[in-house]
């Protein structure tokens, strides 16, 4: 049912994690994707074994955003789904962050969806529609501790996808929202906060389905957003956690 071939795809945060386990399941699927990320070597290697193309990019700077988009259009004529994956988490309350910190994970959460969708939204209307899906989080629905930025910054990408769903559905072009559980994030928090991994996976584990996530189990969600399949699934928050958020 999930057949993507004629779409051309944007992936952001492609060169790692759950972006690049989806620019290889978009590409196995059909699409040609273009591959966005600020990390050069790994980026080149995700396209590489993709068979996508890499474009250097730092999602929170608009000239970047333009060249992505200008690739996708050059190299494909045109942008059917984009998947505004990119994002960063700083552990600390507001007692403790820095604000460039706070400047950064908000630019980076949140102006790159702003950025990337304002430049691909006009090209999806005028062919037709298209899909755009945007990274949440768990603790974009409820709360988490030491991490109010990141809160912050993903409440804010629930509710833009609505607002943006609101906007561009008479255009045909629906926007969705996956909002992961826990996949790789954990060992970088984990650092962060100077706490054992292990402790960090085995509370991530505690979950109803008893496991932590997958890069490739949020990317199938991504997929058949991305797909004619979802047709008429439009401004939903879709929260692929093992239940973790239920
Ligand atoms: N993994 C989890 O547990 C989890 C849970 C909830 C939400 N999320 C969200 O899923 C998304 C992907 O997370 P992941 O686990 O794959 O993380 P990851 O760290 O493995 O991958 C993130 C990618 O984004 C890239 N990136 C960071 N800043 C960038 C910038 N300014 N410009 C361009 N690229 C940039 C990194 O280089 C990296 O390749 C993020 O938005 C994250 O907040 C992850």
């Amino acid at each position: 049912m999930i057949d993507l071939h004629g779409k051309r795809a944007i992936v952001t945060g492609a060169a790692s994690g759950i972006g690049r386990a989806t620019a290889a399941l978009l590409a196995e699927l059909g699409a040609a994707v273009v591959l966005a990320d600020r990390d050069t070597d790994r980026g080149e290697q995700a396209a590489k074994e993709t068979g996508g193309a890499f474009v250097r990019c730092d999602v929170s700077q608009r000239a970047d955003c333009e060249r992505v988009v200008r690739t996708a259009v050059d190299l494909h004529g045109g942008v059917d789904v984009l998947f505004n994956n990119a994002g960063i988490i700083r552990r600390s309350t507001v007692c403790d962050i820095r604000d460039d910190d706070w400047d950064l994970v908000m630019a980076v959460n949140v102006r790159s969806i702003m950025l990337l969708s304002g430049l691909v939204v006009p090209l999806m209307a005028a062919n037709g529609g298209g899909s755009i899906v945007n990274t949440g989080s768990g603790w974009g629905i409820r709360g988490g501790g030491r991490a109010v930025s990141y809160c912050a910054s993903k409440g804010a990408v629930v509710n833009m996808t609505r607002a943006m769903a609101i906007d561009h559905g008479p255009d045909n072009i629906r926007v969705n929202c996956v909002c992961p559980g826990d996949t790789g994030m954990l060992a970088e928090e984990a650092r962060q906060l100077g706490e054992s991994p292990d402790a960090f996976y085995a509370d991530a584990a505690d979950r109803p389905l008893g496991r932590i996530g997958q890069p490739r189990d949020i990317a199938q969600t991504v997929a058949f957003l991305a797909s004619d399949a979802a047709t008429f699934v439009s401004g939903a928050i879709i929260a692929v956690d093992g239940a973790g958020t239920a």
